[in-house]
């Protein structure tokens, strides 16, 4: 049963969690501040980034630093921005947890013209992982940690005509084609950093099935009947454990995804994911994917 009292000493570590506000995000970077590590809380609202700072800080007896940062993973030059600005104040970064994320949202674009839940959960890491890389590098043994999620399991192919919404929404599947994508692009990291020889690992992550306010757009009624369907629902800091595994423990092997220990991976404690369908391992479809992104946003990836 492993918890936040097996991450190890984190002391000299630098870490960034997007979307850490709130829900697993938030109990993301509050156990890895506890841990000693230097901490920046990257979210897009400046007054929920400096409440959950406040929180954590009086919840916790960290030493270290808790930085904001703003970062909207709607709009890819705010997420150079971002990057740029982390990267005048530090040389390196050990651990980037792209954690943010969108679900079922009323259909819409990110500003750059991109269906909002594959633009913000998997562009927008995608750009930021990108315009970081040069710190990835040169530091030893970063590691990556992008979250995905049992949904995407339930898709079997990415529709590239459709990414900007240039033909119809569903919600549930664009949500799952995004979470595809973040898998997808874990994998094909953790393939480019080890092809390159560079010490960096990338990891995927679920958190099962946790009640955070990723649920914000599915009506009362609708929800109470979707938890009801889950056999348990897990809290925020539980949820957090298989991140928290990811990018930490020295056990954590590079391309693989972890996730929730019990039934259908809903709740439990962190291990390795048994969801694997054609579409997550096909390599031709992450490359593919990976050359739409880079072309789509003019990013080149330099390992
Ligand atoms: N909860 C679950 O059961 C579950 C299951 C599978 C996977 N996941 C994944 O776990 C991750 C964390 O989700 P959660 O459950 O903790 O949800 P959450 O409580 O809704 O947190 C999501 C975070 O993402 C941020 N975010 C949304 N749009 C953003 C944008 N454009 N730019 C920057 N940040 C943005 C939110 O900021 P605001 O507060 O400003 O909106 C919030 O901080 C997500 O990737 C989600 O897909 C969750």
């Amino acid at each position: 049963m492993w918890t936040k009292n097996n991450i190890p000493d984190l002391s000299g570590k630098i870490a960034i969690v997007t979307g850490s506000n709130t829900g697993i995000g938030f109990e993301t970077a509050k156990a890895l501040y506890e841990a000693g590590a230097h901490v920046t809380i990257a979210a897009r609202d400046f007054q929920k980034g400096k409440d959950a700072i406040k929180k954590i800080q009086s919840e916790t007896a960290g030493v270290e630093t808790l930085d904001y940062g703003m970062l909207d993973l709607a709009n890819i030059g705010l997420i150079r921005e971002f990057a740029d600005h982390f990267m005048q104040k530090h040389t390196k970064l050990d651990m980037l947890i792209n954690n943010a994320g969108v679900m079922v949202p009323p259909a819409a674009k990110t500003d750059d013209g991109f269906e909002m839940q594959f633009g913000v959960n998997f562009m927008g890491h995608f750009a930021l992982t990108g315009y970081l890389l040069p710190l990835v590098k040169q530091t030893a043994n970063a590691r990556v940690v992008t979250l995905s999620s049992g949904a995407a399991t339930l898709v079997d192919s990415i529709d590239f005509d459709n990414l900007r919404l240039e033909k119809n929404y569903d919600e549930w599947r664009e949500y799952a084609v995004s979470k595809l994508a973040d898998i997808l692009f874990s994998y094909e990291l953790d393939r480019r950093f080890k092809n390159a020889r560079i010490s960096a690992i990338s990891v995927a992550a679920h958190p099962g099935v946790t009640r955070t306010d990723l649920q914000r757009n599915i009506p009362g009624e609708n929800l109470e009947g979707m938890v009801a369907a889950f056999d348990q629902v897990m809290e925020p800091w539980q949820g957090a454990l298989p991140s928290l595994f990811a990018a930490t423990d020295p056990s954590v092997e590079g391309g693989k995804f972890y996730g929730p220990d019990g039934p259908k991976e809903y709740a439990g404690y962190p291990a390795l994911s048994g969801h694997h369908t054609a579409a997550m391992n096909d390599e031709a479809l992450a490359k593919r994917l990976w050359e739409y992104a880079e072309n789509a946003i003019q990013l080149t990836y330099k390992f």
